[in-house]
Order: C-alpha cells, then sequence, then structure tokens
C-alpha cells in the first residue's frame, strides 16, 4: 500500500518539502507520497490523532507547532526534547515519535562547506529561538563547546545557555556587545528572521568588523542571499545561505522514515531551481 507522509503547519502551502521528498521517494522507488497538511493550532491534537488514526508513516511539523506537538506525540528523542522542538514525526507500529533535524541538519550543511574542525573554534550564534536552540544545542553536543549567544532580548540568550545539557563554554550577550566583540569569532551564525523576504533591507548586526577569513552562515534562504551575508563577503568572509540546512534537515528526516539517507545534494538543487 501506498504510505503517506507530509508537512503539518499554518501557513504551509508555500514549503518545498513536498516537492524534494517526493522527489526522493521515487528516485528511491518508495511507492509513498508527500503532501501539505494545513493545521490550524486549534486543531493540532485532532490532526495529531487522525495521523495516527489513517496510519500516515511520518511528517515534518513546522511553524507554529514545533513546541505545542510535544505532549500530543508517544514518545521524544533525547535531544528534541532538549531542544524543546519537534519538526520530524515517525509512526512505528502505531506509536508516533518525535526528533528534531533542524540542528544536525545546520551541523552537516555547515561542516560541508567549512572544513576546519570546528572544536576548537570561536563561535557566535545570533538569535536565541527555536532555530538557535537546535543548532546551539548540536554543536556543541558534537564537540564544539565555545559558542557565544547573541540576541536582542539577552534574556533569551541566557536561558538558552543554562536549558544547554551539554558541557559548553559559552556566554550570552547583546547585539552591541557581540558588534564590539565580532573580530573574534571564526564562525558567525544568523539564526533570525531580519533579514528574510520580503524584509530584505534589513540586517541583524554590522557585520564590518569580523576577522580575517572569518566563515559566515545565515540559515535564511530567501532571498539566497541576504543583506547580512552580502555585508560580510564584502568584508572579505567566506559565506553560506540557508539552502545547505534545508535540505540536511530534510534528508535526516527521510533518513528516519526509510532508514536510507537521499542525495541532499539533489535536494538542495530543487530547492535551488525554485527559487532561483
Ligand atoms: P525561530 O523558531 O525561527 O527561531 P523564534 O523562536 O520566534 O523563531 O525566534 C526568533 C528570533 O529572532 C529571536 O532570537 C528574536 O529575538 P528576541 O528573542 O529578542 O525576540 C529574533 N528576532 C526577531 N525579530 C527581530 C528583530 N526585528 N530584531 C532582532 N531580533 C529579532
Amino acid at each position: 500500500m501506498k504510505k503517506i507522509y507530509g508537512v503539518m503547519g499554518d501557513p504551509v502551502e508555500h514549503s518545498m518539502s513536498p516537492e524534494i521528498h517526493n522527489d526522493a521517494f521515487t528516485n528511491h522507488n518508495i511507492n509513498a507520497c508527500y503532501h501539505h497538511f494545513q493545521v490550524r493550532r486549534a486543531g493540532l491534537a485532532d490532526a495529531v490523532r487522525g495521523m495516527k488514526a489513517i496510519g500516515v508513516s511520518g511528517f515534518n511539523v513546522t511553524i507554529p507547532h514545533k513546541e505545542a506537538i510535544i505532549p500530543l506525540l508517544d514518545e521524544i528523542d533525547e535531544i528534541a526534547l532538549a531542544i524543546g522542538a519537534v519538526n520530524t514525526v515517525v509512526n512505528r507500529e502505531g506509536k508516533l515519535i518525535g526528533y528534531n533535524t533542524d540542528g544536525n541538519g545546520f551541523l552537516q550543511a555547515l561542516t560541508d562547506q567549512y572544513k576546519s574542525p570546528l572544536a576548537g573554534k570561536k563561535i557566535l550564534l545570533i538569535g536565541a529561538g527555536g532555530a538557535a536552540r537546535g543548532i546551539y544545542f548540536s554543536l556543541v553536543k558534537e564537540g564544539a563547546p565555545n559558542v557565544d549567544i547573541a540576541n536582542r532580548t539577552r534574556e533569551k540568550a541566557e536561558k538558552l545557555v543554562v536549558d544547554c545539557p551539554y558541557p559548553k563554554n559559552s556566554r550570552a550577550l547583546s547585539i552591541t556587545e557581540a558588534e564590539q566583540g565580532l573580530g573574534d569569532y571564526d564562525v558567525i551564525i544568523h539564526t533570525t528572521s531580519v533579514g528574510m523576504s520580503p524584509h530584505i533591507d534589513a540586517s541583524p548586526i554590522d557585520i564590518s568588523n569580523i576577522k580575517k577569513g572569518a566563515f559566515v552562515s545565515d540559515i535564511i534562504y530567501n532571498p539566497l542571499e541576504t543583506k547580512f551575508l552580502a555585508e560580510a563577503k564584502s568584508s572579505g568572509a567566506d559565506i553560506q545561505n540557508g539552502v545547505g540546512m534545508f535540505a540536511y534537515q530534510a534528508a535526516l528526516a527521510f533518513e528516519i522514515w526509510t532508514g536510507i539517507f537521499p542525495d541532499a545534494v539533489r535536494m538542495k538543487e530543487i530547492v535551488l531551481k525554485k527559487l532561483g
């Protein structure tokens, strides 16, 4: 019987996940299809019960349900629980199990392009929202403990450091403090929504005083080059946009569902073709 997968969110119709997963299912001769599931906040519990009742094999979870879905699932993977957000659910013999592939997806995209070992590097994470939590926990869990966090609301950065269950060497900073110390960082990662289409003229930080040879990553992929990335490039940085993270978080979800790690480069190309 054809297996059913999908992405649950609101809004969700713009998501490119169906294109990349359906292509991967075809590519691997898996008899499955992946849909958009528009689910309002108030309908989440019913939708999760419905997924179980009709035997959906797995689904992604996006805004605004990533946190709210946790108590509705049967089991939560350790890092997803620590992060407090789920972006991937698998149905294993009627049990819905939640995972978070955002942080490790980011890490795989980063190490694809940034070849130097991360362990001793000084890293600045800008933002302290859901995406930042996943990235921060994955970085420190994988042995890159020197991560400072700068956020508009500094208390949220402080909370993130406290919440992180893995050994780390982190400071919580204001944006101004981060700007003043920018030259210290080998890797700078931007995770807020500042600069995302249609607000493409905004940048979260003055990036002009970066270290020579710094690597600067933005998890935004629309536009492909944010104002922040363009300024980082002008200041001599190597840059990376969010397409790689998007492709790898999807590839890791596909692996959880099927046991097969798909061609993430092909996934990236589908996204680039659609955006370009
Ligand atoms: P996500 O799940 O995409 O990370 P989120 O949890 O709502 O979204 O987090 C949004 C992040 O973007 C936060 O770090 C937020 O800063 P605050 O904690 O101060 O709210 C940051 N952010 C959003 N709009 C911003 C703006 N105009 N200027 C600076 N930071 C902003």
